[in-house]
């Protein structure tokens, strides 16, 4: 429908030079006004037509109006609701008419003495005072209703206003002419110059669209990062700035002996029930045998009798239970893995972290999932004591931006002492719980064949929990699994995290 509203627009003023009013013009020709203004817009920006606005004004019925429109006027209204003789109580006629009609009404018809008020001893009556009355409010309504609200009396109409019967209602409209660029008929502008156009000499002819340098281009099709990643990442920084390695953390299957056995962890220990352990059914186990037999029996006799000042559980250890694929609980799992290799080819202190996805098998509500990530730090030094972890802490999580910590002594199988580390949240106004840590046990180290005046310190926490406070999301499934939308994942910002 456009070009057709468009071109015979262009002709009506090639023909008459203006056009006066273009609510008008949309009337005369049938086409929809807002339709007829896009056109007018497409036109002006390329200066074919110029346009002039003008504003018109009159008078409505407002929807108050339209009530006394259709029931008379509100004295019209009282005055019919007493009888031709005698009087009736002032309250029961107010209570009779809807609304403010009882009162605006009564008002009105005293002034125009239509009605007159009795002072009786039982309380005030009202009664007819004219004989019949003629309803001018309602008649003014009907004449500006009908169009000819200019006919009315300047008196009538000021007194309509007040009473918020009639209001002005304003609108635009256009005055139209031919531009510097007007054309009977538009003419495509050409976007590209052609070979042809100049092989044939054309392009001196040809109208050629300006260039809009203003214009936004289109934004390219690309990834985007997750929150999660975004955060992450920056975690890795600070990791690396410190001098930390990263350990690799590609297997989310492990064996029972990795995750827990060589944690000394005690294999009667509720986490690895299977209401907290996804256990696996296929592979379901990994053979005892592809293990170091030297340090599986070291760690079967300090299960069952201690060493290094301990005295063990004092239970029968069962390479069965060690044996047991699961999905990974903690990446303290690959910890011990590493620390194990470390231990062998000579010792030499280090520092490394891990950042990877985690299982337990937890009811899922607004800040559990059954998979999560963890981050996981570890220093292996001489001597180390618990005024190195606080400082080395201290020091991690002010370069996360959390600068105010507090230390609470926990409770690890595998770390003796244990903190569990909070921090002052300045916008949410309290202590949050940011990680846990703790010393490794002589009875997870020593095993391994660490030398006996080397400490382990470490320390772990979520990679979501930061994630959710940094990004404001307050829902779990809102960050991470499949009821995520993309769209947040497209619009999120970017990471801000301290450094
Ligand atoms: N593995 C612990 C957890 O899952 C965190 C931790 C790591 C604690 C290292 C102490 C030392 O919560």
């Amino acid at each position: 429908m456009a070009p057709d509203v468009e071109a015979a627009l262009l002709v009506r003023l090639d023909d008459q030079g203006v056009v006066e009013d273009s609510g008008d013009y949309a009337s005369e020709t049938g086409v929809d006004h807002a339709r007829l203004v896009e056109v007018i817009k497409s036109l002006v920006a390329t200066d074919m037509i110029t346009s002039e606005v003008v504003t018109h004004t009159k008078l409505v019925v407002t929807e108050e109006g339209k009530g006394y429109l259709a029931q008379g006027s509100p004295e019209a209204q009282v005055f019919n609701a007493l009888p031709a003789e005698g009087a009736v109580p002032l309250a029961e006629l107010k209570s009779k008419l809807p609304g403010t009609v009882g009162d605006v009404g009564f008002k009105q018809a005293m002034q125009q003495k239509w009605v007159v008020l009795n002072k009786e001893a039982s309380g005030p009556t009202v009664s007819r005072k004219a004989a019949s009355i003629e309803d001018s409010v309602q008649s003014a309504l009907a004449e500006a209703e009908a169009g000819r609200a200019e006919g009315l009396a300047e008196k009538v109409v000021a007194a309509l206003k007040k009473r918020k019967l009639l209001a002005p209602e304003t609108w635009k409209t256009f005055r139209l002419g031919k531009g510097p660029r007007f054309a009977r008929e538009r003419v495509k502008e050409a976007t590209d110059l052609t070979a042809e156009m100049i092989a044939k000499g054309t392009w001196r002819e040809v109208p050629f669209k300006p260039y809009n340098f203003a214009a936004l281009g289109l934004t390219p099709p690309s990834g985007h990062l997750h929150p999660l990643l975004k955060v992450r990442t920056a975690f890795r920084k600070i990791f690396l700035s410190m001098g930390f390695e990263e350990m690799p953390t590609n297997n989310y299957v492990e064996s029972s002996f990795w995750n827990f056995d060589a944690l000394f962890q005690p294999q009667q220990h509720p986490a690895r029930d299977a209401h907290d352990t996804f256990f696996l059914t296929r592979p379901a186990t990994t053979p005892a045998s592809s293990l170091p037999p030297d340090y599986l029996a070291r760690v079967r006799e300090t299960h069952q009798s201690g060493g290094w000042g301990s005295a063990g559980y004092g239970y029968a250890w069962q390479e069965a239970e060690a044996e047991k694929n699961l999905l990974r609980t903690h990446t303290t799992a690959v910890s011990s893995r590493m620390l194990y290799r470390l231990a062998q080819g000579g010792f030499r202190p280090c520092k490394y972290f891990s950042i990877d996805r985690v299982f337990r098998n937890e009811a899922i509500d607004r800040t559990h999932l059954a998979e999560f990530h963890q981050v996981e730090g570890v220093v292996a030094a001489e001597g180390l004591t618990l005024g190195d972890l606080i400082g080395i802490f201290t020091e991690f999580f002010r370069r996360l931006g959390l600068p105010t910590l507090r230390f609470k002594p926990a409770y690890n199988p595998y770390t003796e002492p244990s903190m569990e580390i909070f921090s002052y949240s300045e916008p949410l106004g309290k202590w949050i719980e940011v990680g846990n840590s703790g010393m490794f046990r002589p009875e997870m180290l020593r095993p391994m064949g660490l030398p006996e005046n080397v400490n382990v310190i470490a320390w772990g926490l979520s990679l979501e929990r930061p994630t959710m406070i940094l990004y404001g999301i307050d829902n779990i499934r809102d960050l991470f699994g499949h009821k995520v939308a993309l769209s947040m994942v497209k619009s999120n910002p970017i990471c801000r995290l301290g450094m």
